[in-house]
């Protein structure tokens, strides 16, 4: 323990200025801000006019400074004016990271900040640019009358996007293409890059084909798949107008056969009732001619009574 504590001492006297800096890349997005993290931890009774510190790119490039108490920018690089800020609540403990607005691609690079506190000490952040890629895009060549057995191009394209990425073919197994793929990374005047990609497949009764972009810095994936089915494909043009024909005229026939059926069901029903309806009449009729003699038999009978009596 107090062996420990020893070494502990020793180290601490021994060591300049101890810098704290991030190992890893800072990935600022581009057009986005981005924190340059840089911090030491100050010497008792520490006074911010005996701080310097620097910022630089690529140790030349002046990027930030400041001297004396205050900001000192006279020489400051004119890629970054207007770019940086200190957190200058931060400063008095020791946070010296900066802040850059609006990060270019030319922003990419090896960052420095210099201390000086009694000792001085630098450190390096490398600050890695990154933008994400637009969705890519399938292309299919020749994309009409496909049969089992074509050659087939499929095209993928992916566009704006910082650094070069990973491009990947894979059919619906899950399996990697590898042979006849072409890829080409093109970066525009902006330096954002276009992606291309070609792959040369023998299709089959029917496969699904996935384009997936891998973003090194922003490790994210991106894909487009499509389905070619050969014989659904190759189906004629043609062939489908004239089964589409043959279904409307059908479909025609029934409606129109429907509509008579109908009519005729209708008339056969109304000549149905009718035909009740006589029935009815005649039946009354008979009813009232079989009522009537009764009554005039009954009347005959009375009157037979009546001329008897
Ligand atoms: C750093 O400064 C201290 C005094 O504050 C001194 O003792 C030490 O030797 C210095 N270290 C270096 C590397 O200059
Ligand atoms: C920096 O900002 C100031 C004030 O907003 C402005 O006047 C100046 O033109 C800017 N400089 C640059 C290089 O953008
Ligand atoms: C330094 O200051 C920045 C801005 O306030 C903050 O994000 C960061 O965490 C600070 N770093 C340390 C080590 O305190
Ligand atoms: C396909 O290729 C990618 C990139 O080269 C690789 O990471 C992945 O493991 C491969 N997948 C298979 C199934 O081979
Ligand atoms: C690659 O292209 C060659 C030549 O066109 C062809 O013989 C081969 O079968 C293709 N490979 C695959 C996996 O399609």
């Amino acid at each position: 323990m107090s062996a420990l504590c020893l070494f502990l001492l020793l180290h601490s006297v021994a060591s300049a200025i101890e810098l704290h800096v991030p190992d890893a890349p800072v990935i600022g997005l581009l057009g986005e801000d981005v924190v340059l993290p840089c911090w030491f931890s100050p010497p008792t009774g520490f006074s911010l006019r005996e701080l310097s510190l620097f910022w630089k790119l690529t140790t030349f490039q002046q990027v930030h400074a400041f001297t004396l108490g205050q900001e000192q920018l006279e020489n400051q690089d004119p890629d970054f004016i207007n770019r940086t800020l200190l957190f200058p609540e931060e400063l008095s403990v020791g946070n010296m990271s900066l802040r850059l607005r609006g990060v270019r691609l030319s922003d990419e690079g090896i960052f420095t900040c210099f201390v000086n506190v009694e000792n001085s000490s630098s450190a390096a952040v490398r600050l890695q640019v990154a933008a994400p890629f637009s969705k890519p895009v399938l292309h299919l060549e020749p994309s009409e009358s496909l049969k089992p057995g074509d050659k087939v191009t499929m095209t993928c394209h992916t566009y704006h996007g910082y650094p070069e990425v990973e491009l990947v073919w894979q059919d619906g197994r899950g399996h990697n293409l590898t042979e006849n793929v072409t890829t080409a990374q093109v970066a525009n005047e902006k330096g954002l890059f276009h992606v291309q990609s070609t792959v040369v497949v023998t299709l089959e009764t029917s496969d699904t084909y996935t384009c997936l972009v891998y973003h090194p810095v922003l490790r994210d994936v991106t894909q487009s798949s499509v389905t070619v089915t050969g014989q659904h494909l190759s189906f004629p043009p043609i062939a489908l107008w004239v089964t589409v024909g043959l279904c409307v005229c059908l479909l025609g026939l029934l409606v129109a056969l429907a509509c008579v059926c109908r009519k005729q069901l209708k008339q056969t029903c109304e000549e149905e009732q009718a035909e009740a309806g006589d029935e009815e009449v005649e039946e009354n009729g008979e009813l009232k001619t079989a009522m009537q003699p009764l009554k005039a038999s009954s009347a005959g009978d009375d009157d037979n009574t009546s001329f008897i009596e």
